[in-house]
């Protein structure tokens, strides 16, 4: 039985094989109408979430399976003083796969370790987020082309970002990757990616507080909302929170098949005028996590393609 807790925990080829069938999926979507007939995804949400968890149970609705979950802790026995461990024994009771989004780092990885039903990780505190790298990659690729040669503008809260962490993880398997990693000094990534991922593949990355400087260069800009339920003074928080703001101004610094994507939600980080430029890609982005999610679900089932 297989989990999805990490991007790392699919080879690049096996990512390779999952974007394929999500992009199958996109052009042909009755045909998979039926494919997990019977089949149940619980959704456990212990933190807010609009995207992953809609877009899961979406995903599980259009393969012709049904959902069942809950949407706060408050909501379930964790209330009570429930493990994570004694959940996810009853969860397998009654689902055959099951989404779990913690806002502690590694309670995912701990309901693995006491499932009998593949568990995906759908955001674990300020770590991992591979569905939405799932998201980016299938993004990436369908509007580029490729996943390689490509230079990635990351900006925001890179120390907190989750999905940014995913995405760094499984784009330094790619050649020819570069990033430009745009935030102020007290949001810059974790020394653990910085390390054990930046430095340990060589990847040429620089670190920089300017969008502007930044933007003629990418070729993919990310940009991220500083996440304020991960800080620990509100102060600190009112500070940085508009360090960044991308206007159309901006945009015309930047090439002409240059994207942007951000995983949503958006504060201020991105002005609303930028939605009509023809590079704004983070609601098309939010459409490609319902059909990767759909190639997740069935790759994890052992779910045969539908002929
Ligand atoms: C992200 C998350 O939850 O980490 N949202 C999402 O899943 N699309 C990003 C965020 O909350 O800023």
């Amino acid at each position: 039985m297989r989990h999805l807790l990490n991007p790392l925990d699919f080879s690049v080829e096996e990512t390779e094989k999952l974007l394929d069938l999500a992009g199958d999926i996109e052009h042909n979507l009755p045909k998979y109408a039926h494919v997990c007939d019977g089949k149940k995804l619980a959704t456990l949400f212990y933190e807010p979430s609009t995207r992953t968890r809609l877009s899961f149970e979406a995903a599980m609705l259009n393969l012709g399976g049904s959902v069942l979950g809950f949407a706060s802790a408050d909501s379930s026995s964790a209330a009570k003083g429930e493990s994570v461990a004694d959940t996810i024994r009853i969860i397998s009771c009654y689902a055959d796969i099951c989404a779990m989004r913690h806002p502690k780092e590694g309670a995912p990885l701990v309901a693995s370790q006491f499932s009998s039903i593949p568990v995906i990780n759908a955001g674990d505190g300020g770590h991992q987020h591979p569905t939405q790298t799932l998201t980016d990659l299938l993004t990436i690729r369908s509007l580029t082309g490729r996943l390689d040669h490509l230079t990635v503008g990351l900006c925001g809260d890179l120390k907190f970002g989750r999905t940014v962490h995913s995405l760094i993880e499984a784009l330094v398997r790619y050649a020819g990757i570069r990033f430009v990693l745009i935030s102020p000094q007290e949001l810059r990534i974790p020394d653990y990616i910085r390390a054990d991922v930046l430095d340990r593949h060589g990847v040429e990355y620089r670190e920089v507080d300017s969008l502007d400087e930044a933007m003629p260069e990418l070729d993919i800009l990310y940009m991220t909302r500083v996440q304020k339920e991960r800080f620990f003074n509100e102060e600190d928080y009112i500070r940085l929170k508009d360090s960044y703001i991308l206007d159309n101004k901006k945009m015309q610094l930047a090439k002409k098949d240059m994207y942007v994507l951000h995983p949503l939600p958006r504060v201020n980080e991105i002005s609303v005028e930028v939605d009509k430029d023809p590079r704004a890609a983070y609601f098309r982005q939010a459409q490609y996590g319902v059909y990767v999610r759909m190639a997740l679900i069935m790759t994890l089932l052992e779910v045969e393609k539908p002929c």
